[in-house]
């Protein structure tokens, strides 16, 4: 197969890593993705950089089976600890969330300070001051980890009272500081962008880490010739480490359309 023809390998902790699929498909229409979620794992957002390195180099493994002719780490917790690395151990190009998100969060602000929500290892990594410290170091950032969003968000409760509470409880302090930019740093929270739109009011932008992520994806493959044409048909492929029923239900919310077929691995 040439190489512009080979499909883009997505990776995730579980299933949140869909929103990004979501916007591959809706920017990227041609190009074909091979999804990895590691369902029998989730959650990395509680657990240590080496465990996460660990499971994170096992997934661009299993990728790479694939002959993908890039990465994309959806996970932001991956992204966080385990970038570095990936890239050291792998020559295909592999790209994170952090920066894009860093890079979009830093053109939007006005008053220069900017949140950042994630899990309590992406938050721990500082990752996102470190990207945003380099891209301008004027810029204030402040972090919150939010731990109560993903199962929030896999219990379907998007909106209504005890969403909106747990909302406030989080980000209260956010706009105490005064933000006018907050970086959903999580798979998983584009999916409350309504409710914490609400609770952080107008004035503050909310980057969706995943969005930003494709147009690198994007400008990278333009830039290595590897664009696929616009009349290309893609084929979408999900793979998974526990059991695939659950991840076709709730992740048809998480891709706005529906899955065709989920395999189970056991991949090592
Ligand atoms: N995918 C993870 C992230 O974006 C959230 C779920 C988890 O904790 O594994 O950080």
């Amino acid at each position: 197969m040439s190489t512009v023809r080979k499909p883009i390998g997505v990776f995730d902790s579980g299933i949140g890593g869909l929103t990004l699929v979501k916007a591959l498909v809706e920017e990227l229409p041609s190009e074909s993705v091979v999804y990895f979620g590691d369902t029998a794992r989730v959650p990395y957002g509680t657990k240590s950089k080496s465990t996460i390195v660990r499971f994170s180099l096992e997934n661009v493994k299993f990728l790479l089976r694939f002959d993908v002719k890039c990465i994309v780490v959806a996970c932001n917790t991956s992204s966080s600890w385990a970038l570095p690395t990936l890239r050291k151990y792998f020559k295909v190009p592999i790209i994170g969330v952090i920066r894009p998100g860093a890079m979009a969060a830093s053109r939007r602000t006005r008053n220069k300070k900017v949140g950042v929500i994630g899990t309590r290892a992406t938050v721990e990594s500082r990752a996102y001051e470190t990207a945003i410290a380099r891209i301008d170091p004027a810029i204030a950032v402040s972090s919150q980890s939010c731990p109560l969003f993903v199962p929030l968000v896999e219990a379907g409760w998007l909106n209504g009272s005890v969403c909106r509470l747990v909302t406030e409880q989080y980000l209260d302090p956010l706009n105490q500081q005064g933000i006018d930019t907050l970086i959903l740093g999580c798979t998983h929270y584009p999916l409350l962008a309504s409710t914490v739109g609400q609770v952080m009011g107008d004035g503050v932008a909310l980057i969706d880490s995943a969005k930003e992520t494709v147009a690198e994806v994007r400008g990278m493959l333009m830039s290595q010739d590897l664009l696929c044409d616009q009349h290309a048909k893609p084929r979408y492929r999900f793979f998974v480490t526990d059991e695939a029923d659950h991840f076709t239900q709730l992740g048809e919310q998480f891709l706005g359309r529906s899955i065709r077929s989920v395999e189970r691995v056991n991949y090592r």
